[in-house]
């Protein structure tokens, strides 16, 4: 991992980067100008140019008018603001769209119009040729420029293709994986109705059929999806780390976009970067947005990561659009910054007059300077300047959560108990638990290296490799504790269930086996019988949604069902296995039980948060190698009281406090306390 090329950019900009999407090109002269002093004014150091400035910056085939792009740069370079600098081929302009096979096609073989972005196809020759072009022509323009500090490429590529170029791309793509037909034949399970192919032109990708699909074809296809994307990437990152190899490179990611699998991704990236909207209406979405800045710290092991977008206020594209107040915009930014961002970015800068996104908020919005926001995001870029010296801090987990973009497709490509399934659901269902507790976690994959770990959470792992299985065993043995949940070890990296059913994989792991599966009636709760010594048990327990029917070996039951056909057989059960723990939920729990089970398991691990706090304050270390920061971010509505473990002095406010004493947090407020690491 390079961290050296990631921490270039906010060693130039002497703290954390502060700004957003720029796109002066919808705007006058005069309004540059104001905008550069606002700019100032807010303390922004570095703005995102040029995401969809394709049609501006080439108005024609091969006609390129970098004029306005050369003079905007010089005028914010003179004022000091770096700028990320994007290659423009999310929105191909109209000229280009005029080749009608540059346009993408949906599953019902619709070939999609002009007038949106994302309308391309990943495999045309044509947009692959222009859109490197114009990359390059960017590259060699630019490479020099003091202002540019971060290459940008693309946004948020998320696009499945169904044309004749993505199917014979695809067929070549499966060639190269299975290397014959009868291996194809063989993971496809294609003796299965009748799909048996005799000849390579007889492969297609999965357009629309009659009914219901083939599920390892459907999950080559997403594989595929994310594999001919990366190849554009791929393509525009080597240009430009040719031109200018000091630059760092980043494509913004986006929070749950299904069709990437990011972590493949982060590892041709320079620094990853991600785009969060969390909705201010729906209560716990600060908790799924933590879940994703623990993602994208982890995908890179550790290495900060950026906060590309953020809406200052509200957004536009859903259906209600509550606005988010400043304090909570304050609180959500420094959230990310608590959990690895060495930035706050938001789209946009300024609000668009027309367009499809002219009523999404803006660090400027259309009522100008006398607005709430306006001000909350000057107060913010201002605040933080405090915490110069916070880039390239990192932070330290003992424990870590699974998310698995492959284990993603193949849950929900199956067809089984209980096709209403969600896994982003069930992760965030254990991840909430997990958040609770306070400790820090990672978000890993199973073939990440697992020894930094003590405590590992794998929900609803239905897709284990061998390799993956034998690593979770491994872990425990070696003192691990695990918790594992149902519909977990079905099937093999093709989706073949792995026989004898079920888990095979995690049976010794685990210490039993899942006889059966089968989905409880939707709004049926079962009560649970609980005979562990646990702290914070609920007064009563239920099992909904799931049920495995398990049989114990070494294993202990710690819940059995209180009724129905499975009565009196175990629901949740725990193992020893050498020196470490394995707890396996064979259910949905209710919120207060998972809870309950997760905060033992972590503390019979022996894993602690950073400071004990009240649970609605989230608290979170950032650590170099002489300081620690300790944010304290109060998520409720009331004031909040902490205890200081060290002396420390909140930057936000310059406060200095001794140990032991309790400090106030208002409502939504946070604190960053700084203590010097003596002897560390
Ligand atoms: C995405 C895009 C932006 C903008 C925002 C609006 O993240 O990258 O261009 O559309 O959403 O929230
Ligand atoms: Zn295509």
């Amino acid at each position: 991992m390079n961290d050296e090329l990631s921490s270039t950019l906010t060693r130039r900009l002497g703290g954390i980067a502060y700004g957003g999407d720029y796109n002066p090109e919808q705007w006058d002269r005069a309004t540059w100008v104001e905008d550069v002093r606002l700019m100032c004014e807010a303390g922004v150091n570095l703005v995102t140019v040029g995401v969809f400035s394709w049609s501006s910056l080439e108005p024609r085939d091969g006609h390129f008018t970098f004029g306005w792009l050369d003079e905007i740069i010089d005028l914010l370079w003179s004022n000091g603001i770096a700028v990320d600098l994007a290659t423009p081929n999310a929105a191909p302009p109209p000229w280009l769209a005029g080749h009608t096979d540059t346009l993408l096609v949906e599953r019902d073989g619709r070939r999609v119009s002009i007038g949106s972005r994302g309308h391309f196809c990943p495999s045309s020759e044509l947009y692959r040729d222009r859109s490197r072009r114009i990359a390059s022509a960017l590259a060699e323009r630019y490479r020099n420029h003091p202002a540019i500090a971060l290459w940008h490429i693309g946004n948020e590529y998320h696009a499945h293709c169904f044309c004749d170029t993505c199917d014979s791309r695809f067929r070549g793509w499966l060639q190269h994986r299975y290397g014959s037909l009868e291996e194809l034949n063989d993971r496809w399970g294609t003796t299965f109705w009748s799909q048996g192919y005799d000849a390579w032109d007889q492969v297609h990708l999965p357009s629309k059929v009659r009914g219901h699909v083939n599920p390892t074809r459907e999950l080559d296809f997403s594989r595929f999806t994310s594999e001919v994307q990366h190849e554009l990437f791929l393509a525009e990152r080597d240009i430009l780390r040719a031109a200018a190899p000091g630059i760092p490179i980043t494509t913004n990611f986006m929070a749950f976009f299904p069709l990437i699998d990011y972590r493949r991704w982060a590892e041709g990236v320079d620094v990853v970067s991600l785009d969060m909207y969390p909705d201010p209406a729906v209560p716990g979405s600060l908790i799924e947005a933590a879940f994703q800045y623990d993602l994208m710290r982890s995908l890179r092991h550790g290495q900060p990561w950026l906060l590309l977008e953020q809406a200052s206020s509200a957004v536009s594209q859903w259906q209600v659009n509550v606005a988010k107040s400043p304090e909570r915009m304050r609180l959500g930014s420094y959230q990310a910054v608590a959990r690895g961002a060495d930035s706050v970015m938001f789209f946009q800068w300024r609000a668009s007059r027309y367009g499809q996104e002219k009523f999404h908020s803006a660090m400027v919005p259309h009522g100008g300077e006398s607005t709430d926001t306006w001000r909350a995001v000057r107060a913010l870029g201002q605040e933080l300047d405090t915490l110069r010296d916070v880039p390239g801090s990192r932070i330290r987990a003992e424990a870590a959560i699974v998310w698995d973009w492959d284990n993603k497709w193949a849950v929900e490509g199956a067809a089984h108990p209980l096709n209403s399934f969600s896994y982003r659901d069930v992760v965030m269902e254990h991840y909430r638990a997990l958040w609770r507790t306070g400790v820090h976690a990672d978000v890993i994959s199973l073939d990440d290296d697992l020894s930094a770990y003590r405590v590992i959470v794998v929900p609803n792992q239905y897709l284990l490799s061998q390799h993956a299985a034998d690593a979770l065993r491994r872990f425990v043995e070696n003192g691990g504790h695990v918790l594992v949940s149902y519909f977990s070890g079905i099937v093999d990296e093709h989706d073949h269930v792995a026989l004898p059913g079920y888990a095979p994989g995690l049976r010794e792991t685990i210490g039993a086996h899942v006889r059966d599966i089968t989905a409880i009636r939707e709004g049926e709760a079962i009560p649970l019988v609980v005979s562990m010594e646990i702290a914070d048990l609920p007064g009563s327990a239920a099992a909904m949604r799931w049920q495995d029917d398990i049989g114990l070996e070494t294993a202990t039951a710690l819940v059995s069902y209180g009724s129905g056909r499975f009565a009196g057989r175990p629901a949740v059960t725990d193992n020893r296995l050498g020196a470490g723990r394995a707890i396996y939920v064979g259910t949905t729990l209710d919120e207060g039980l998972l809870g309950a089970i997760m905060s033992d398991l972590v503390k019979t691990a022996g894993v602690r948060p950073p400071l004990s706090a009240p649970a609605d304050v989230e608290v979170v270390e950032r650590r170099s190698e002489a300081a620690s920061y300790l944010f304290a971010l109060n998520h409720s509505d009331e004031a909040r009281n902490v205890v200081l473990e060290r002396e420390a002095i909140d930057r936000l406010t310059g406060v200095a406090y001794s140990s032991g004493h309790t400090l106030e947090l208002a409502p939504q407020d946070v604190a960053v306390l700084f203590s010097a690491r003596i002897g560390a």
